[in-house]
């Protein structure tokens, strides 16, 4: 199969995802399902579900929206306040995904491991996700809803949820957890409010989707067939029809747990090749909550960057809007020299997105870098990093032992 570009890809994914999903993961199974129960919770039910104790939060951004996050508010069975004071630590998910994807499983989801490791482990949202679709005066029906990429998923969301568990923890500062996107933003918040460095104890970087000079796969392929796109739909500032709801029309029977191969080639060729081969890996239950929820604007400025070649840089929306925005008809670079809290940086030779050489250059480019990790292992994509169970040996285990580091303020 000839890898697709990126509409040929999006165009297949619009087909096979047309029947309609309810745009929530709190489905009931159906009974018949071969799924495990945790395909389909939320992400309050699934942190109780593992037994954790669990708290839902709401957050107000500067510019009206309403975010759910989530917290784990304790190790596994500690339902009462705990003794010692905790550090807090904030995921933030990738494109796509909402909190639900962080608590997948129990003791070897990152998150839980945190928690249990005596840290105080939130897990936030982005707008337009399922937990991100409440705004004081607009309705996800309206266009300006949806007029947003990862720029204000840091510089707003980010950010107020930030302040948000500073507030309530009385912590000074707190770490991140980003995946893939989650770090995108955390760079865009710390390049445009340095000041925000002060509340950034330590970053987390899992595959950090900031520089494309080396891409491999579908996206590269898309940057050679398809250079025009990212200016065909840069006005359209709505929301991202593929991934309103889960894809499990795309890739299994609802009743059924076999991933159908031409799925797993989807993906494989767009993310990297998986580290387990096998048909029976995480992504059938991924599957049931991803995606859940983005604009068109946040994989246009990702396609932006890939096909212009020119670094980090902001959102283009063509040279007037530019002008009257940013100053200038071209959209500025992202100072980077500003992204001076400690950030470790953990990587996989065989991810297709966040290419090893970019990471390099990333690492090198950030005065903050305190850590790089090589992932122990020859195959290890994408999603691997943030949802492949043997990530606990071979990067969690590393990770916490840099976060406890930070664990006293
Ligand atoms: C998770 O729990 C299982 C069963 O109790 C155990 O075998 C495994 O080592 C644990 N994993 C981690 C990362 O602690
Ligand atoms: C970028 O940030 C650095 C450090 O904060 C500063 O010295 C430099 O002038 C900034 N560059 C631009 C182009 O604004």
């Amino acid at each position: 199969m000839a890898t697709p570009g990126i509409l040929a890809a999006l165009l297949a994914a619009a087909v096979l995802v047309a029947c309609p999903t309810p745009a929530t993961a709190n489905l009931r199974a159906p009974p018949n399902s071969k799924l495990p129960v945790e395909a389909w919770l939320t992400t309050a039910q699934l942190i109780s579900h593992w037994g954790y104790p669990s708290e839902t939060h709401t957050v107000r951004t500067e510019d009206g929206f309403f975010i759910e996050v989530h917290r784990i508010a304790g190790g596994r069975g500690q339902f009462d306040k705990p003794a010692k004071k905790r550090a807090p630590v904030l995921f933030a998910h990738g494109f796509g995904a909402t909190s639900e994807c962080m608590v997948l499983r129990a003791n070897n989801s990152l998150s839980f491991m945190m928690a249990d490791a005596g840290l105080d482990v939130w897990l936030g949202n982005t707008r337009g996700s399922f937990y991100g679709k409440k705004h004081e005066s607009l309705s996800p029906s309206d266009a300006k809803f949806w007029d947003y990429s990862w720029h204000e998923n840091g510089v707003y969301d980010m950010r107020a949820i930030v302040d948000y568990i500073i507030e309530v923890t009385k912590e000074p500062s707190v770490m991140v957890v980003g995946h893939s996107m989650g770090s995108t933003s955390l760079y865009a918040l710390l390049s445009e409010r340095p000041d925000y460095n002060d509340k950034i104890r330590a970053g987390f970087l899992l595959a950090p989707a900031v520089y494309f000079f080396n891409l491999r796969g579908t996206f590269a392929q898309g940057k050679k067939q398809a250079p025009w796109a990212p200016r065909a739909i840069r006005q359209l500032r709505a929301e991202n029809p593929f991934t309103k709801a889960p894809y499990p029309q795309l890739c299994y029977k609802p009743n059924g747990i076999i991933i159908n191969p031409g799925c797993i080639t989807f993906f494989a060729q767009a993310q990297g090749p998986f580290y387990n081969s096998n048909n029976n890996g995480y992504l059938a239950i991924l599957l049931r909550h991803w995606p859940g929820g983005t604009s068109i604007g946040q994989l246009n400025h990702f396609i932006q960057l890939i096909v212009t070649g020119l670094g980090f840089r902001k959102y283009d929306y063509g040279p007037e809007k530019n002008r009257a925005r940013y100053g200038v008809s071209y959209p500025p670079a992202y100072n980077i020299s500003n992204v001076r809290a400690p950030m470790f940086i953990f990587y996989c030779e065989n991810d297709y997105q966040a290419h090893y050489k970019d990471i390099k250059r990333l690492a090198a480019d950030t005065p903050g870098t305190a850590g790089l990790f090589l992932t122990p292992a020859k195959t290890f994509n994408h999603l691997d990093i943030m949802y492949e169970e043997d990530a606990a040996e071979l990067i969690y285990k590393r990770l916490i032992e840099q976060a406890l580091k930070y664990n006293s303020s």
